[in-house]
């Protein structure tokens, strides 16, 4: 390789920064320079670690010690607040750089096409859980007036979206959820959470903490019922999964473990009931949620399910969809509608006829899909680097037609158009700032001895306000 390199990242999420952090460490070794601008869309990086992780999963929040690690090493020039495809187009970044990764990962939630979805209080778990995150994009105000509520799907989203619902507020205060989020689970009069899988109890997509996590809510209830066990009995699929597969032993003992006689006396204020072999047919409702209707299925003995042509109706007032999440197109990049990811081998972008796009890559949920955790999107990165890598060494980058060597001259594209972008040391600040408000947080009477590490400013606007600020007071 005889020049040196200049790569946009887009999105900074953990893809887009383990990609960074990669990309920097092979050039090294390839004895190369390589110089990395990091663009992101809100004024604060981490993704759906600051905006979709659950608040009170503050183990997992921690991943981000290392992620800032890197980002503070200074060989990653952060850019936020700026939109690729809006404040500053693909072919433009393809102009200044000699690469550029798209890790834009998944933001909405995937459509469930039943009639009545679109009644209203019927919600996507997306949309929620960027709602208790405190993104800025949401609505400020979440309507919390169902006494019971159906969350539909049986993968980790729905978990957290149900524990979210059960939780009593006092034990969600510690952590970092904005000040609305509080008060909007505060008067939320729920009694009841009811979670709905359209297969059996041994084909969940949960994980075991995430499952076992359900049985220590303070003062909710687990219910499973008889009913559906007997169903899924006899199941050749289940049964080699349970075999052969630890993490489903382990998931299958515990949910086997909260079947309790019929006259159990359930004690707690609150209960999360999880079902199963039930699929959604219908939302009912004449102005608002007012049921769902389910099929119930029985296992065909392949994994799947079929009908069995017995209809229940569960009368709710809300229902949540956690089905998975979809990835959006970006403006002038390829896009595969169907798989819902960005058409790539490897990590390199593809046009319509399978032809690599020189110089154009994904890495994260955008490559690959919505599924996964914050550590796979490591091994995504290695993948997309290392093509990326060999593609320069074999002189396939293509050279960049405007000189923007040195990284002033986007900072001045973006001034032109008014974009106010953020950078990593309006990021330490709003981080001070944030913590500082945790720090300071006086507990009401009925909360007492609540401390709390962090509470996360919402608002756009404020956000960019404390992160331009502190960047200008420095410059
Ligand atoms: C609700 C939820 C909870 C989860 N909890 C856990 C958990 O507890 N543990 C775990 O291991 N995994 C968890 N995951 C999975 C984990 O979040 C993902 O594996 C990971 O975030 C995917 O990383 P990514 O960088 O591809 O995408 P993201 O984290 O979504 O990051 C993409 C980034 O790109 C930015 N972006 C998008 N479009 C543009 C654009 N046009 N221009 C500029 N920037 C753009 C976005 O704002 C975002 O910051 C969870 C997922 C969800 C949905
Ligand atoms: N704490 C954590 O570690 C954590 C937290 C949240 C998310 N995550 C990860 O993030 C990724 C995404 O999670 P996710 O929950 O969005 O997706 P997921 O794991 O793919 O689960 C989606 C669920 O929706 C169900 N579903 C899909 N279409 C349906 C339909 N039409 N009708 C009824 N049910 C339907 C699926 O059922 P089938 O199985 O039958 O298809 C599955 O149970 C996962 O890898 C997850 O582990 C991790």
């Amino acid at each position: 390789m005889t020049r040196s390199l200049r790569v946009a990242i887009v999105g900074a999420g953990p893809a887009g920064i383990y990609a960074g952090n990669i990309l920097n460490r092979q050039a090294t070794e390839a004895g190369a320079e390589v110089a990395i601008d990091l663009f992101e869309s809100l004024p604060a990086p981490y993704g759906l670690i600051r905006y979709g992780v659950a608040p009170d999963h503050p183990r997992i929040k921690g991943i981000v010690k290392s992620l800032h690690e890197m980002l503070d090493a200074g060989t990653i020039r952060l850019i936020g607040n700026v939109e690729v495809g809006k404040d500053i187009t693909v072919d433009e970044l393809r102009e200044r750089y000699d690469a550029i990764i798209f890790a834009t990962g998944a933001l909405k939630d995937a459509p469930l096409n039943i009639p009545g979805i679109d009644l209203p209080g019927s919600y996507g778990a997306a949309d929620f859980v960027a709602w208790y995150d405190g993104h800025p994009d949401v609505p400020r105000e979440w309507p919390l007036e169902a006494q019971s509520i159906a969350v539909i799907g049986n993968g980790n989203v729905a978990l957290d979206v149900a524990r979210v619902l059960a939780k009593h507020p006092r034990d969600i205060l510690s952590t970092d959820v904005p000040a609305n989020v509080v008060a909007g689970l505060e008067a939320s009069p729920v009694t009841d959470v009811h979670v709905f899988g359209r297969r059996g109890p041994g084909h969940v997509k949960f994980t075991p903490i995430e499952l076992r996590e359900l049985g220590e809510v303070p003062d909710v209830d687990v219910v499973v019922y008889d009913d559906d066990f007997e169903r899924a009995a006899n199941d050749p699929h289940a049964e080699a999964l349970f075999a052969s597969n630890n993490q489903v032993k382990v998931m299958t003992r515990t949910l086997n473990g909260w079947r309790k006689p019929a006259d159990h006396d359930y004690t707690a204020s609150r209960r999360l009931h999880l079902h199963f072999l039930h699929t959604p047919v219908e939302v009912l409702g004449s102005e608002a949620v007012e049921a769902v209707r389910f099929e119930r299925t029985r296992p065909v003995g392949d994994g799947s399910v079929e009908g069995t042509g017995e209809f229940v109706e569960v009368p709710v007032q809300a229902v949540y969809r956690a089905v998975g999440y979809a990835s959006s197109p970006i403006d002038g990049l390829p896009f595969d509608e169907r798989a819902a990811v960005v058409p790539n081998a490897g990590g390199r972008v593809t046009d319509a006829a399978g032809a690599h796009l020189p110089g154009v890559y994904a890495t994260g949920w955008i490559k690959r899909g919505p599924v996964g955790l914050i550590g796979h999107t490591k091994g995504d990165a290695l993948e997309t680097i290392t093509n990326l890598m060999a593609d320069a060494a074999a002189g396939a980058l293509p050279a960049p037609l405007v000189d923007a060597a040195g990284g002033a001259e986007v900072f001045e594209l973006l001034e032109e158009r008014e974009v106010a972008f953020t950078t990593w040391q309006g990021w330490l600040a709003l981080d001070a700032h944030e913590r500082e408000l945790g720090e300071t947080f006086e507990a009401p009477e009925h909360y007492a001895g609540v401390v709390r590490e962090r509470v996360k400013v919402v608002p756009r606007d404020e956000q960019v306000e404390i992160s331009r600020s502190a960047a200008l007071a420095l410059s």
